[in-house]
């Protein structure tokens, strides 16, 4: 499965480590490929995404699946592209996924293609902002690394997680807004098995 980091998945994977500690659920047998990284933010950086879901999830998990980080510290973000890319062609059987505020999908900023793929991006100002405002990074990284389009639509499955009231207007327009790549989350419309989880106030606008 492919997870994503960011505020939104907190709740779900503060649940997960309760119910692998009361035996209800293991992820010991699950392979885990990370949706994104950032570029030129240290190890251990609070605001990298590796950092965060192992923090968030895995380091509370009693066994732990095997995890697929994004290697920017070992190789140059090319490679690191075109070797995640290449856990990925293996197959996902579920993406679980956020959504920007400017309706990005990992991140696949406004602008990326139904086909994009995974690739070093440019990051957004709102999104090099928000790495330092939100997540706490030590400094604004400029890039990051993401699954492209193309491996996230090409998975089994495909979960949208969606909460709080910011989300409310970008998640009426992914979903009824025109498919298109100035809102790439748009795209995910075209997977037969998308399921939306949005909480209340993000889904206070849907029609
Ligand atoms: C971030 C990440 C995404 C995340 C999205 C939403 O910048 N690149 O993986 O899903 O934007 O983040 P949040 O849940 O914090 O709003």
């Amino acid at each position: 499965m492919c997870l994503p980091t960011g505020d939104t998945p907190g709740p779900v994977y503060r649940r997960l480590v309760r119910m692998a500690g009361s035996g209800a659920t293991s992820l010991g047998r699950a392979t885990v490929i990370l949706l994104d990284e950032y570029v030129g933010l240290p190890p251990a950086d609070p605001a990298r995404c590796d950092t965060r879901l192992d923090r968030e999830l895995i380091s509370g998990l009693h066994r732990s699946p095997s995890v697929h980080r994004i290697r920017v510290d070992d190789l140059d973000p090319v490679a690191a592209a075109a070797a995640h890319d290449l856990v990925a062609a293996a197959g996902i059987d579920l993406a679980v996924v956020g959504l920007g505020m400017n309706g990005h999908v990992g991140f696949n900023e406004p602008g990326s293609g139904v086909e994009a793929p995974t690739r070093v991006v440019t990051l957004t100002p709102g999104s090099r902002q928000v790495a330092t405002a939100r997540y706490g990074a030590s400094a604004e990284p400029l890039s990051g690394i993401t699954l492209g389009m193309d491996r996230l639509l090409a998975s089994r499955e495909i979960w949208l997680l969606v909460r709080g009231a910011t989300k409310a207007a970008i998640l009426k327009r992914a979903l009824e807004g025109p498919q298109s790549a100035e809102c790439p989350a748009s795209w995910l419309r075209r997977h037969p098995r998308l399921t939306v989880l949005a909480d209340e106030p993000a889904a206070a606008g849907l029609g």
